[in-house]
């Protein structure tokens, strides 16, 4: 019958496809947190074994820059040098990841984005087309017991590819 064994059409899983090449492009969104910082050193080792490319994306949230903006409640004032400390921050969270995942400089990316985690993440991935995404159960707002972080949760149900979240 035509078409038995080929992948249906739609996003790659890796069932459908050699282990040798399962996980060539590898997602590992981070935020500065320790769960991030786990989930980056187990994606190295995913990386590792699979010769994968891995990119660190950090995303600066819409809130933070329209907070930064502002600089004071009530008045429009954008202070530019708000931003670049943002900037700086969210460099200095992916070199803190990149430094913890010890994989080869050709081997690793770093990406800063703006706008929303949980949307941007899912949309860089089915953009670029990236093989599996691992990522932080929680996040840098760690309180109470929940399982999840709002990011993980809804990354979760809408990246197109497999996603690993590391508690
Ligand atoms: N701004 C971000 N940029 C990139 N990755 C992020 C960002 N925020 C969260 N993540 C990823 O999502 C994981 C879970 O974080 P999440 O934000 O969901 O949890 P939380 O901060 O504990 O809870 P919440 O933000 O819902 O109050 C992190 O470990 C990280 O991998
Ligand atoms: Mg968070």
């Amino acid at each position: 019958m035509a078409g038995v064994g080929l992948p249906a059409k739609g996003p790659v899983r890796p069932a459908d496809v050699e282990v040798s090449a399962m996980f060539r492009k590898i997602l590992v969104p981070v935020d500065g947190s320790q769960s991030a910082l786990r989930a980056a050193r187990i994606a190295a080792e995913i990386a590792r074994k699979f010769d994968s490319q891995v990119t660190l994306l950090t995303v600066l949230e819409t809130a933070d820059i329209a907070a930064a903006a502002a600089g004071m409640a009530g008045m429009v004032w954008v202070d530019t040098t708000a931003g670049a400390a943002l900037d700086a921050a969210a460099r200095e969270v992916l070199s803190a990841a990149s430094q913890a995942m010890g994989l080869p400089g050709d081997r690793v990316r770093q990406a800063v984005l703006s706008g929303h985690p949980a949307d941007m993440i899912s949309e860089v991935c089915r953009s670029r087309t990236y093989d599996l995404i691992v990522m932080g159960s929680r996040g840098l707002s760690e309180v109470g017991s929940l399982f999840l972080g709002s990011v993980s949760d809804k990354v979760s149900h809408h990246a197109p590819c497999p996603v690993l979240i590391v508690r």
